[in-house]
This record gives structure tokens, sequence and C-alpha cells, in this order.
């Protein structure tokens, strides 16, 4: 209790000094009065036109209770000193709109029954405490409404399972920040986590692993420990309620064709090879799949649906649909059989024809469904929505085909990729930082008014393969879900990331108050390499306002300097830098960044080819900037990637040089479609137009982080270095048939 009290002081000084409204996520119109009214210290809750039912009060009530110690009332005798709240239902009001009015005397809120729920989300958060301790609340009217019907998080307990009692508290935290859909990823290659009364097997033998990949994705190192899991048909009816109550509706994920691992492993008969299969221990997409020629595939796939069905009342049942490789559809007599019978021209028409028969079922019971943005590969099922997650692409194309779409794009909004570049557990991908978060735009500027209608909202997803504790969890679902929630809730002109910046320390005592992690990554030291008038510079930025940046030279030397500016790097060097507080106490960890220097750092560099936008780093800098990347694994800071492209660069020295040695450092991670360049070629120029082929390499040395090599003896101005791309993964390999990525970090010329 004394801790949760502390919590409330400082939440008060946070909202006593703004006189703005702290209220996430922001309202849609918001008129406040100068004066306040005081809250005592009982409150009665009066029904204007019938009572609602107990869970639209519950939250609030409990809040009121625990943090501020304020008694409910049903009923209130003449002489004691009461705050009311009335209640009115007003059936004229759109769904999930309420309408606040807190006057001198006393609070009224309308709305329909989601609405009051809102309202009372809302009207937690406005409650101030006092220096005296007494309450009070910002007299004026708030009238809301959301922007998108569709405000979702997904979670993945496929890869690692968390029990009831954190899906509840996920689901409390989705009501809160007034989300309306909790996407429930249940079955995997990794765990079957859904009980199935017709397919016992599923969860006796599909739930449990028998260990997990514990070191970075591609690596050989796992933790040799058995992993279970499942929800039980009374759990998820459990859940099903909890998320009801509080206006949330589940929408449960069977993933199909593929990653279906652990119903292979229970039923091999699913399968084209027939197996034996085992449950995957490890991340990634791997090739074996539902067979699509079988019909007893379909019969499986329908058992399934009815119970799923039965425990789920959500309109929307999502069948996933998504990374289902094709080889085994190639090879398999009864696939192909089936290919024929049907006439369907190819294995992603095999794909469509599964998921329309599939759609065809999910319709016949009156539902619809959703798939990722794989379905629209081969023909769009008729009725079917798209989850757009590869980029934004698949829902522009599903709006412009007149099929309802919701927007989870990898970047920004995958919340399993990191949010600092300080990073220092394993996470997934790329970089979505919290800024970017918050200023994602669902409704893409290519729509028109009509298409536009089609964008049903946004989701935030929750990958769970680096996630394997709901402490993780935390931390990377918050601040950046709170963010979410004024994408999706919010008037788009009302988002304003600057008024976002300044109620986030709010945020974080309520993070506090609830007991939940959060990551306080904006706040942190960040570093970048940046190119200045004089070269390679080190650049520090912090939002901390109370923190002062300090800097020293190599991890030996102890004496530290004050960080005014950039810092210029003239040489190879380690600098190393944290926050300290007034007193010099360092508040942060130390960051580090080497610095490898040769005679190409620094200096102009122009690449022809275009690098992915998710992939650009700091642009053609990236690759004479002096950071090389040794890790192993990806930072897309540190890269430049090219899908499908090849790379070439021309490097100008400023003056003849005598060159002994050009490296190309590339990287190659299979699993994660990035592959070696299939050749190499130099060329030197001494007036950047006539260039002479120095030499082409075809194999590099190292794994992972590949060296191309050449010795010469030339001089010259100017370099260029070419490397081809690999060009399409081959079949057996992860993302098969699909363009391979090259990816290179720095360019040295010796
Ligand atoms: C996905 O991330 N495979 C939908
Ligand atoms: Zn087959």
């Amino acid at each position: 209790m004394k801790k949760l009290f502390l919590g409330c002081l400082l939440f008060v000084c946070y909202t006593v000094q703004a006189q703005e409204l702290n209220v996430v996520p922001m309202p849609a119109e918001v008129e406040l009065k100068a004066g306040f009214l005081p809250l005592k210290q009982k409150i009665s809750i009066h029904y204007i036109n019938g009572k609602v039912p107990e869970n639209i009060t519950q939250s609030f009530k409990k809040m009121l209770s625990t943090r501020y110690k304020v008694i409910f009332k049903e009923k209130i005798t003449g002489k004691e000193e009461s705050s009311t709240i009335y209640i009115e239902l007003k059936k004229d009001f759109k769904s999930e709109e309420y309408k606040i009015y807190i006057g001198d005397r006393d609070i009224t809120i309308s709305g329909n029954e989601n609405g009051i729920f809102y309202a009372f989300q809302t009207l937690g958060q406005m409650i101030m405490v006092d220096k005296d301790r007494s309450l009070k609340i910002r007299m004026g009217t708030i009238k809301d409404y959301p922007r998108f019907t569709y405000r979702g998080m997904h979670l993945d307990a496929g890869r690692h399972f968390f029990p009831v009692s954190y899906i509840k508290k996920y689901i409390d935290y989705l009501a809160f920040h007034k989300f309306n859909n909790f996407h429930w990823h249940l079955t995997e290659d990794q765990g079957w986590r859904i009980e199935i009364m017709k397919y016992p097997k599923l969860t006796e033998v599909g739930s449990c692993r028998a260990q997990t990949l514990s070191g970075r994705y591609g690596s050989d190192k796992y933790d040799g420990k058995k992993y279970c899991g499942f929800y039980t048909q009374a759990e998820i009816r459990d859940v099903v309620k909890y998320a009801t109550d509080r206006f949330i509706n589940v929408i449960p994920e069977i993933d199909i064709p593929g990653h279906t691992l652990a119903a292979l492993a229970s039923y091999p008969y699913l399968g084209c090879t027939k197996g034996p299969y085992k449950v995957m221990e490890t991340w990634g997409v791997q090739p074996d799949i539902l067979c699509a020629g079988n019909d007893s595939t379909y019969t499986f796939v329908q058992n399934v649906l009815d119970e799923v069905m039965d425990l789920f009342p959500s309109k929307y049942i999502h069948i996933g649909g998504d990374e289902a490789p094709k080889e085994r559809w190639e090879t398999c007599p009864v696939c192909q059989k089936k290919m024929k019978n049907e006439n369907l021209k190819d294995e992603h028409n095999l794909q469509s024809y599964f998921i329309q028969r599939v759609e065809k079922y999910v319709n016949s019971k009156g539902r619809q469904i959703i798939g990722w943005d794989e379905i629209l590969e081969g023909g769009l099922a008729p009725n079917a929505t798209v989850m757009s997650w590869r980029g934004v692409k698949g829902g522009i194309a599903a709006a412009k085909q007149n099929h309802f779409a919701i927007m989870t794009p990898e970047t920004p909004l995958y919340l399993n990729h990191t949010q600092t570049k300080n990073e220092d557990s394993i996470t997934q991908g790329g970089y979505n930082p919290l800024e970017l978060v918050y200023n994602y735009e669902p409704v893409a500027a290519e729509l028109t008014k009509e298409e536009e209608k089609y964008i049903l909202g946004a989701q935030g997803n929750m990958w769970s393969e680096y996630i394997s504790n709901w402490g993780k969890l935390e931390y990377m679902l918050f601040p950046r879900m709170s963010a979410l929630s004024e994408v999706v809730w919010s008037p788009k002109q009302k988002r304003n990331w600057k008024d976002f910046e300044r109620r986030l320390p709010v945020l974080f005592e309520l993070y506090k108050l609830w007991g939940a992690g959060y990551s306080n990554a904006f706040y942190d030291l960040q570093p970048s390499v940046i190119q200045s008038d004089k070269g390679i510079a080190w650049k520090l930025e912090t939002k901390n306002k109370n923190g002062k940046i300090i800097y020293l030279t190599g991890r030996e030397n102890s004496a530290t300097f004050d960080y005014t500016s950039p810092l210029p790097v003239k040489r190879s060097v380690t600098l190393g830098a944290a926050l300290t507080a007034a007193d010099h106490t360092i508040i942060s960890s130390w960051v580090w960044q080497e610095f490898i220097l040769n005679k190409a750092s620094g200096k102009k560099i122009t690449v022809t080819t275009k690098p992915n936008t998710s992939y650009s780093g700091s642009g053609a800098f990236t690759l004479v900037d002096g950071v090389q990347n040794k890790m192993g694994m990806v930072r897309s800071a540190q890269f430049l990637g090219f899908n499908g492209n090849d790379l070439e660069a021309i490097i100008d020295l400023d003056s003849l040089q005598e060159i002994k040695e050009i490296i190309l450092h590339a990287f190659e991670q299979t699993g994660s479609w990035i592959y070696r360049p299939a050749s190499v070629a130099f060329y030197s120029s001494v007036d950047g137009k006539d260039f002479k082929l120095i030499g082409e390499i075809v194999s590099g040395t190292g794994s992972k982080n590949l060296l191309y090599t050449i010795n010469t003896s030339t001089t010259c101005r100017y370099i260029k270095v070419f490397a081809k791309n690999y060009g399409v993964i081959p079949a057996g390999k992860q993302g098969a048939g699909n363009k391979s990525w090259l990816f290179s970090d720095e360019i040295e010329i010796n």
C-alpha cells in the first residue's frame, strides 16, 4: 500500500502542474473550464434511466477504492457528504461514443453501454490529488468517439505460452486504452495452445516441444528443457467472458496451412510426407505444412473450427495463411492431383483454393475470415478481410479490391521489434521506436475517399519468439501500446507528438501504479554516427531534460569529458558515453562505439543502386562510417540492405592514393533471407569516368559477417565496388522462390 501511495504522490505532481488533459488516448472534443469539482470521499452513482451492468462501473470503482480510498454508495442518506455521478443511457449515441460533463456540483456521463465504459476509463485518468490529499477533477465537457472501428492488439501464445492470469492482465491494459479487439494467436509450429476435444493429441503432443532455441536465431544453442502449455476450453470461455465484460472482442487465430508443425506432429496424416514430425524447437519458417490435396485435411480444419467458433463468439475468425512454403505441395502427388482436378495453375492457386474452401465453411456458420496478406496471392477469398503485415501494400491492394483491411505493418506496428538502438536483450527484426509508432497513419495516401472506408483500423502485434516471460512482454508493450491507442482512437488532427511526449511521464507513473514494466528507451542516450563536414562524428542525444551527457575515449581510460557537440572521429578509437544527474551520478548504462578507420572512412560515397527503405542506414555514408558490424546479427542502422538488387558504390578518396587492399563487408543469415553476394567486382579510376577492373571474387571469408577481400597495387582516386545479388532463394531454404537480400555494412580501403 505504501508503494501505491508514493506512486500517487508522483502522479499528483505531474497532474497538478500540467493544466492540460492527461488522458490517453486523447479524447476527440475537450472543453475544459478553469475550476475544479472537489470529489468527496464518498461517491454515489445515480442511474437516470436504468441501471447499467456491474461490469461497466467495476474497474472505475475498484480504481477509486484501491488508489484513492473512496467509498462507493448506491444510496447516500440525507446528511452524508458525497459526490454524485449521474449515468444516462443514450440510445441515440453511436456505439462507443460518450460524453462526460463535469459541473460545479456533479458529474454526468452519457452514452451506450460501451460508451459509458469508455467514459469511466477517461474519468479515472482525470482525477487529481491535491497537496492536502483531497481529490478534485477539472470542470468541463468531453465528447469522445473512436476514429477506427477496429482497434487491435495481438499476442502470440504459440512461441511462448502465457497463462490465463497474464492474458487477463493484457486484456485490462487493452480496455484501459480503449482497444476493442484482442487477436489471440493460438497455434504455431512451436506449440498448439488450444484444447480441441475431437483431437486430443493436439494438446497431448502438440502443446510440448522437447527444447527451445536459447541462442541467437541461426545458432545451435538449445536449452534442453521441455516446454509445454495450452488453454483448456473452460479457460478460454473464462477469458472470452472477461474480455466481453470489457467490451473487447477476442479473435482466435488458427494459423493454416503453414505454421502447423505442432498439428502435424500430433496427427502426421495431415502432412504431405506423413512424417514423422516433431514440434519445432527453433524459430523461422519450415517447409512442412498441411496437405492441401487430401480431403481429410479439410475435415480436420472444419472440425477444429467448429469447436473454435463454439468457444469464440467473434464475427471474425483468423485463419492465418502466412508464410506457407509451397515446396511440399510441389512434390506431393495428392496436392498435384488436386491442382489438376481443380484446374489450378500453380501452388499459389492451390493456397487460394485452400483458403477459399475454408472461408466458405466459416461463412456457412455466419462468420467471416481474416487472413494475413499472403491470402491475396493466387486470388482473394470473396469475403476475406486482409491483415497487412508485410508493409502496407497488402492493405492497400485489399482496399482497392473493395475488401476490408486491418493495418499491422511490421514497421512500425510489430512491437516485438526493438525500440532502442541500445537494446541489450535479443529482439526481432527492425527498429520501431516510440515516435515512429505514434506517427503511424493507417490510411495510406494513395487510397481514394471511397477506398479509405475499407481500412477498418490498425493493430499492434506481439510475436513471442524472444519474449519468454511477462516482464519482457511489458517492456516491449509500454509505452508503445499507449502511443498506438492514440493512432487508432483519436481524430487524426488531434494526434500531437509533442503533447504525447508531455504526457509520457504521467503514463510512466500509471505503469508503476499497475506494477507493470515498461521501457525507458525514449529517455535513453541515443547515439548515432553522422557525416559532418569534417568527416565522421559521433552524435549523442537524450530527451532526458535533467541528464547531462559525458563521454570518454577508450574503455581503459577513466577521464570523462562533458559532451557539447558531435565528437569528430579522426582515428580508430572506441568511444563511450553515459548520462549523469546534476550530482554527477551516472543514471544510464554506458553506450560504446568502436570506430575502425581506413582510407575510405568519411569519404564521399555514392550508391547507384537503391537500398530498401527498411534497411537504408544513414544512406550511402553507412558504408564508410568507420562502423563494422561484428555482432553476427542485424542491427538495421549499421547496414544497407538490397532486396533482389545488386549493390554498386563509388568512393571518392579526394586525391590520388596508393591502394593495396579493398574489402567489402557483407552479411549472411539465410534463415532471414539474407544471402552472400554471388560475386564482387572491384574497379579503380583516376578521373571518376573511366573505371578499370581490378578483379572479381566469388567467395568471402568468415561466417555471417563475411569479408570479400582483394589485394592490388593501384594508384587511383576513385574505387567502385559492384556486388551481385545472390538471386532467388533456392528450394529447400526458408523463403524459397523469393528475392534474397544483400546486406553490407562497410567498404574498407587500405
Ligand atoms: C507474420 O508475421 N508472419 C504474420
Ligand atoms: Zn500434399
